[in-house]
C-alpha cells in the first residue's frame, strides 16, 4: 500500500479503541457508542486439548515442552468457572502494562468484534495523560509491525472526552475504576504539569462496600456459582444451592467475580449526599431495596452515603479538592475558561449524586467571580465511554485525515515519529 490519502476519507472505517481498567472500548469511528466494551481482564488456564494427542512427541511437534496456555476473553467466558484459570489484568496505573496480555484482546477485537483485518483500518487509540514515551512507542510499533495498520494516532483521553462535550478547552474530571483525575484541557492539549489525580474510583467503592457488606454478614457468592435460590423474606437467611463443580476455582477468579457481585450493588445502591455526610439528614431519605445474588435481601438506607461519602471526603484526595488543586496550577488567565468548561466523564462519576456534589465543593473552592458550569452528558453510555466518543469524531472529521502517521511515515522515520505526529 502505498502512502498518500488512501487510508483518508471514509471509503475505510477507522477503528478507535480506548482501554482503561475497568474495560476496553472498541468500534468503528463516527458511529456513536463502541461495538463492544471488554472486561480489562485476560483469563489463562492450561490447554487441556494438548493432552489429547499423546501420539504427538514433544520433540516432532512445534509444541514446546513447557506446558500451553489457553485465553478467555470477554464477559460469557470469564464469566464461567474454569479449572486453573486466573484472571490477568494487563493495565497499571492507568497504562498498559502487560503488551502479551494485551495483544491477546487486540487479537479478539479484530477477529470477534470488528470481523475485519486490521490492515484495512486507521486506528485511533486514546491513552493516559501521563503515559510514558516508551509505552507510547510500544504501541505504536505494535499496532504498524504486527497489525500493519495504514495509519495510527493518539491521543490523550481527556482532550477526547472534552471533545465530545464540544469542548477544546476545559478542565476535565475524569472519574474510572481506579482512579480519578482532574486534567486541564487548552486548545485540544493537555496541560500535563497542572494534572492532579487521586486513587478514589470505582475499584476504592467497591472495596469498602465489600468490606461493609461482609462485617454485616453478608453472603457475597456470585451468580455465577448459584444453580438454585428460594424466595426469602426481607432480611430472613438466604436459601440457595451452589453449583457441582469438580474443582475449586482460582482465587483470582473469585475475586473478580465477588468484585462484579459488589458492583452491581454499588452502581444500584450508593449514593453521594450533596453536602458532606450528615447522619441526621441522610436517614430521611428513602431507602434502596437490593436483593444479592443468593436472593438475600434488605433496605441500605445511611450506609447508601457513607460508602459514597469516601469520594470527596478526603481533605487531599477529594474529587472537589483534586479539580481546585489542577485548576489553581493553571495560569491565571486561563482559569475563567476551565471553571465555565468542567467536564465531567467516566463510569464512576455516575454514581448517583457525583455531580451535584462535585459542583458545590468545587465552588466552594473557587473565587466567587468565576462563572462555574458544569458540564455532564446525561446519557449514561456518552458519560462511560466519553474518550471513545470524542475518537469517534475525531477521527472522522475531513480535517483530522492530514494528521494520522502513516505506515510509510513509520517505515520511514520509525516509532519515535509518533511523539512529533502527537504530542
Ligand atoms: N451506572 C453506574 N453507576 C455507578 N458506577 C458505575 C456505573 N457504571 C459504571 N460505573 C463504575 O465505573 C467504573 C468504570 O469506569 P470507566 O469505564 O470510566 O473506567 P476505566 O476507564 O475502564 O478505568 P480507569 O479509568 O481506572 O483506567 C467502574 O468502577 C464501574 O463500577
Ligand atoms: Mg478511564
Amino acid at each position: 500500500m502505498s502512502g498518500g490519502m488512501l487510508y483518508g476519507g471514509d471509503e475505510i472505517g477507522a477503528l478507535v479503541f480506548d482501554p482503561g481498567h475497568h474495560s476496553l472500548r472498541v468500534g468503528y469511528a463516527q458511529e456513536d457508542t463502541p461495538k463492544a466494551e471488554i472486561p480489562a481482564v485476560v483469563g489463562v488456564a492450561p490447554d487441556e486439548t494438548i493432552k489429547l494427542e499423546p501420539e504427538v512427541k514433544p520433540e516432532e511437534s512445534n509444541v514446546s515442552s513447557t506446558p500451553q496456555n489457553k485465553y478467555y476473553i470477554d464477559t460469557t467466558f470469564l464469566h464461567t468457572p474454569r479449572p486453573n484459570m486466573e484472571l490477568h489484568s494487563y493495565m497499571k496505573d492507568g497504562m498498559i502494562e502487560n503488551w502479551d496480555m494485551f495483544e491477546k484482546i487486540l487479537d479478539y477485537s479484530y477477529d470477534k468484534i470488528i470481523q475485519s483485518e486490521s490492515q484495512y483500518h486507521p486506528v485511533l487509540f486514546s491513552e493516559s495523560p501521563w503515559n510514558h514515551r516508551q509505552k507510547r512507542e510500544q504501541l505504536t510499533e505494535i499496532m504498524f509491525e504486527k497489525y500493519k495498520v495504514p495509519a495510527f494516532f493518539l491521543v490523550k483521553n481527556a482532550a477526547l472526552a472534552a471533545f465530545a462535550n464540544g469542548r477544546a478547552t476545559a478542565l476535565v474530571i475524569d472519574s474510572g475504576a481506579t482512579h480519578t483525575s482532574a486534567v486541564p484541557v487548552l486548545d485540544g492539549y493537555v496541560i500535563s504539569n497542572a494534572l492532579v489525580k487521586s486513587p478514589l474510583g470505582g475499584d476504592y467503592l467497591i472495596l469498602r462496600a465489600r468490606e461493609m457488606l461482609e462485617q454485616i454478614g453478608i453472603d457475597l457468592t456470585p451468580s455465577a456459582l448459584i444453580a438454585s435460590k428460594d424466595v426469602v423474606r426481607d432480611k430472613d437467611k438466604p436459601k440457595f444451592t451452589k453449583k457441582k463443580l469438580s474443582f475449586q476455582p482460582s482465587n483470582s477468579w473469585m475475586t473478580y467475580m465477588v468484585k462484579k457481585t459488589v458492583q452491581d450493588f454499588q452502581q444500584s445502591v450508593l449514593q453521594v449526599s450533596e453536602s458532606p455526610y450528615d447522619e441526621r439528614i441522610v436517614s430521611n431519605i428513602p431507602s434502596v431495596h437490593y436483593e444479592f445474588p443468593t436472593g438475600y435481601h434488605q433496605d441500605f438506607s445511611s450506609e447508601r452515603f457513607k460508602l459514597a461519602e469516601g469520594l470527596f471526603d478526603h481533605a487531599m484526595l477529594g474529587a472537589g479538592y483534586i479539580a481546585a488543586t489542577s485548576a489553581g496550577m493553571c495560569d491565571v488567565d486561563i482559569r475563567p475558561a476551565l471553571y465555565s468548561s468542567v467536564v465531567l466523564t467516566g463510569g464512576n462519576s455516575l454514581v448517583q449524586g457525583f455531580s451535584e456534589r462535585l459542583n458545590r465543593d468545587l465552588s466552594l473552592r473557587t473565587p466567587s467571580s468565576a462563572r462555574l458550569k458544569m458540564i455532564a452528558a446525561n446519557g449514561t453510555v456518552e458519560r462511560r465511554f466519553g474518550a471513545w466518543v470524542g475518537g469517534s469524531i475525531l477521527a472522522s472529521i475531513g480535517t483530522f485525515q492530514q494528521m494520522w502517521m502513516s505506515m510509510q511515515e513509520y517505515q520511514e522515520s520509525g516509532k519515535s515519529q509518533i511523539d512529533r505526529k502527537c504530542p
